[in-house]
């Protein structure tokens, strides 16, 4: 179970606008598109706008986040666009409750965030609801980011350290968040 310092944390920044934020779907996800096929999972969706850029390509799309907020905002926008997406309340490390499976998970911004117990916990909870052809699409902060403010910087062995059982790194693309 995730701590309530992080649930808190984030409940918080979304009392505010938070930099990650943006109104739009990110980039990279956009520019990769073609690859998120079939049904997908958005893990960490905050306020939902790269699951509903999926939703709006016509794909079926659940959208998960542990803070109440960020989902009625996300369910709030799928309702304006008009457009089928679902939004969940709910623990990215109890993923496998989900009981459901996905051709593709996208994460922008969740692994990175992580501590390293919950980061086990997290790929173990991942690997029940991937599809065994599905992919995963994650987008974190690298150690090629200077110190300061902000997550978690990542190593690269860090991400093949944690999908090394059942999973294979397929590549890693150094983008801009
Ligand atoms: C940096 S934000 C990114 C949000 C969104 N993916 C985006 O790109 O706008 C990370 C998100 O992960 C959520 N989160 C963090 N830990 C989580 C957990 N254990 N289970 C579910 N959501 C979590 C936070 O509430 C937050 O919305």
């Amino acid at each position: 179970m995730s701590d309530n310092l992080s649930q808190m944390r984030f409940q918080t920044a979304y009392e505010g606008k938070p930099s990650w934020d943006l109104g739009r779907p990110q980039k990279p996800f956009v520019e990769i598109a073609d690859q998120i096929a079939g049904v997908v999972l958005d893990a960490g969706c905050g306020t939902g706008d790269n699951a509903l850029f999926f939703a709006r390509r016509g794909q079926s799309v659940v959208g998960i986040d542990f803070v109440e907020f960020p989902i009625m905002e996300a369910r709030r926008k799928a309702e304006e666009l008009g457009v089928a997406a679902e939004f969940l309340q709910m623990d990215a490390l109890k993923l496998a409750r989900l009981d459901r499976q996905f051709d593709s998970v996208i994460d922008c911004g969740l692994f990175h965030v992580l501590s390293d117990a919950d980061r086990r916990a997290y790929v173990t909870a991942l690997t029940h609801v991937t599809k065994l052809s599905g992919k995963l699409f994650l987008m974190c902060f690298s150690d090629q980011e200077p110190v300061g403010p902000g997550p978690r910087r990542i190593r690269q062995d860090e991400i093949r350290a944690a999908f090394a059982e059942g999973w294979t790194v397929e590549s890693i693309t150094a983008t801009h968040l």
